[in-house]
């Protein structure tokens, strides 16, 4: 049994997170750039812990010098969730990565990767939509500088802003401008969370940032009155098991808490987050949900119904998006 022609909601998945090895390692070559440390063997990535990931993640993004580079990353990423049946994609995009946070360079490259996504959806008919996302270890002047960026370039395609990088740098609370900025220029919001830092970092993430979302959130599993908190409130998870086992956030599928956090009411959703780190797809993540929990079709529609409810996007993308997966069904 395998889920790939399902059609698929995904919000969680990082731009340059999603860039094959190979396309690296070409640009790489182009370039004449030395990451070579970057990959094992078989020309996959490499890395020991979630530190020294998010060292080679940013080694990766040392190749992604332009525009060009982005309008091609992008089309290859959609190219490569469309072919697991995502019909609607949110991707996280980091100025921090595209001309350093210079606004006038933000423009340029957000216009590529714009271009592409219309291509995309031209072509491959998936919908993309750009979730801005401060880097947390950059640390909160540089989270306001993507902020700024965030806030000058909203519209149809940009609509949220976010935050990933070392989840124990600093506190929710220190990065509150940020997420004001956003929230005062009409983005919707989402944090990583409760990927590393547990119960109470997820709790302190939604009293002071005040996000719609949270990245992972795994952590609240631990704290019956968040689960109940969460549950209430319509908070929705943004999780990545094969993610969470390949870093080792959890032990192994079988005690993944995605099952015990739907049980309890708390609206979550599926992603990859960065795909080929993980050695996963979206299809790779349900039928290992599917093996491991015994969710069958019926719970993946009712996933995909809860992404679709929570992404940042307008009404009349949700309404064309929810139209593409009655039809596909
Ligand atoms: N950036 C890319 N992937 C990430 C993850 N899993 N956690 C935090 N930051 C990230
Ligand atoms: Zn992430």
């Amino acid at each position: 049994m395998t889920f790939k022609d399902m059609p698929k909601v995904e919000l969680h998945l990082h731009l340059e997170g999603a860039a094959p090895p190979s396309f690296i390692a070409s640009l790489a070559r182009e370039k004449k750039i030395d990451i070579g440390g970057i990959f094992d063997a078989r020309g996959g990535y490499a890395f020991r812990d979630f530190d020294h990931f998010l060292k080679v993640y940013e080694a990766a993004c040392t190749t992604l010098q332009s525009p060009d580079d982005f309008r091609r990353l992008t089309l290859a990423v959609l190219e490569e969730s469309a072919s697991h049946g995502v019909v609607y994609t949110e991707a996280f995009l980091s100025p921090d990565f595209c001309g350093g946070g210079d606004l006038a360079a933000w423009r340029d490259y957000l216009a590529a990767i714009q271009d592409a996504a219309a291509e995309a959806e031209r072509t491959m008919g998936i919908t993309l939509r750009g979730i801005i996302t401060g880097i947390r270890h950059f640390g909160p002047d540089q989270c306001k500088v993507a902020a700024h960026c965030a806030a000058e370039t909203m519209g149809d395609f940009i609509t949220g802003y976010g935050m990933a990088g070392g989840e124990m740098v600093g506190r929710p609370g220190d990065y509150a401008y940020s997420f004001d900025m956003a929230r005062e220029a009409g983005l919707q919001l989402t944090c990583h969370a409760g990927e590393w830092g547990g119960a109470a970092m997820v709790a302190e993430t939604i009293r002071d940032l005040k996000v719609a979302r949270i990245g992972h959130g795994i952590g609240a599993i631990d704290d019956p009155a968040l689960i109940k908190q969460i549950a209430e409130t319509g908070v929705v998870l943004e999780v990545c098991p094969g993610s969470n086992v390949v870093l080792r956030a959890v032990k192994d599928w079988g005690s993944h808490p995605i099952a015990k956090l739907r049980d309890a009411g708390v609206p979550v959703t599926v992603s990859t987050d960065d795909p080929p780190f993980f050695h996963t797809t979206m299809t790779a993540e349900c039928d290992m949900l599917a093996k491991t929990f015994g969710w069958e079709r019926d719970d993946f529609k009712a996933l995909n119904d809860v992404a679709l409810k929570a992404a940042f996007c307008d009404e009349a993308t949700r309404t064309r998006v929810a139209k593409r997966l009655e039809t596909t069904t």
